[in-house]
């Protein structure tokens, strides 16, 4: 009976998890409200935050758990990919937290925690699936043969799809963080009012910096026109690029399940939250006779939790780290 304490501090997230047996207790999950002044992440204030908020973060998990400091067996932390200083709170909290109980480290690669976040709740994929992973740095196809065999078949060559729609946002003046606003205004807006321009990008790669210039081209154009075409139009607008962003998705996903005669369909990452995407997937597994898995709300954005289920099937492998491991701003797998 394994007890696991997950720890992510990867980007703006403070989040603390405790896994016992393979299953969560608790997913404590800081949020950093500083970044919205500055229309986005400002790394050497999400550190500095990361700092404040650890401790607390880890209380509350074991406290909602119920499991105390002594109970743990090992603990998992991200080791990258992300922001450095962001990282370098959380690994050296979960070096810190082993050296003095004297347990093994288990590292984490935070694309493939989202990815294992499938292994939480029922029902779970079978292995091999395909995962697409959406995120506000990484927009993957990734090839699930088991859970620490990955393969990246396909993937951004330019902008992720979450900064795509963190851009729009920016342009449209909406507050941060912008995909969830594009999100909010999108339910109210009709996705084919305007119809914005699908990448033709060989293979199973994605380019998301034509659609984010031609947005802008788009706005600057009809604002010349309307000075108020924003504002009337903004969910009109959110919901045709939050269409075309889910679009040049799916079809690239439907293009890989051919590819590899796979079923099994999954989604993870933050963009995973997004409503449209995640009807979108529904109805396209519908149509195709695919089993589809979209993770719980609270573990589609960053969230310890994923890292924890990691860190548990790692240690059922004796898959630890040494204390000299450090954090990776990079880290494919
Ligand atoms: O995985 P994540 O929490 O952090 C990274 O590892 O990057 O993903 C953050 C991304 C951001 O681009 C954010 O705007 C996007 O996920 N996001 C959404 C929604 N919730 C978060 N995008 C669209 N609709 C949402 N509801
Ligand atoms: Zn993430």
């Amino acid at each position: 009976m394994p007890v696991i304490l997950g720890i992510e501090s990867s980007c703006d997230e403070t989040s603390a998890a405790v896994c016992v047996d393979g299953e969560i207790l608790s997913n404590v999950i800081a949020n950093q409200t500083i970044h919205a002044a500055y229309g986005g992440v400002v790394p050497e204030l999400a550190s500095r935050v990361h700092q404040q908020n650890i401790i607390p973060a880890v209380q509350q998990a074991l406290l909602n758990a119920k499991v105390s400091k002594n109970d743990i067996d090992a603990v998992a932390f991200t080791r990258g990919p992300g922001l450095l200083g962001s990282l370098l709170v959380g690994v050296s909290f979960a070096k810190a937290f082993a050296l003095g109980k004297n347990l093994p480290l288990i590292e984490v690669n935070h694309m493939q925690g989202h990815i294992l976040a499938h292994f939480i709740d029922e029902p779970k994929p079978q292995f091999p699936f395909l995962c697409l992973t959406v995120s506000g740095g990484h927009t993957q196809i990734v090839l699930v043969k088991d859970y620490f065999d990955m393969q990246v078949v396909g993937q951004t060559t330019d902008d992720a799809a979450g900064e795509a729609l963190d851009k729009t946002s920016k342009i449209l003046g909406l507050p941060y963080p912008g995909g969830p606003m594009i999100d909010k205004y999108a339910r109210l807006g009709k996705s084919d009012a305007f119809a914005f321009p699908e990448p033709n990008i060989p293979g199973l790669d994605f380019s998301f910096s034509g659609l984010k210039t031609s947005i802008m081209y788009f706005i600057r154009d009809n604002v010349a026109a309307n000075p108020n075409f924003m504002e009337e139009r903004m969910a009109d607008i959110c919901a045709s690029v939050e269409k075309r962003v889910v679009t040049i998705l799916l079809n690239k996903l439907k293009k890989a399940a051919v590819q590899y005669d796979i079923r099994d369909i999954a989604l993870a990452g933050g963009v995973s939250a997004n409503t449209g995407l995640r009807q979108g997937l529904t109805a396209l597994g519908q149509e195709k006779g695919w089993n589809t898995f979209i993770p719980k709300f609270e573990y589609c954005t960053d969230n310890a939790a994923m890292i924890a289920i990691a860190g548990y099937h790692k240690y059922l492998k004796n898959d630890f780290v040494g204390q000299e491991v450090a954090p990776l701003a990079r880290m494919p797998f």
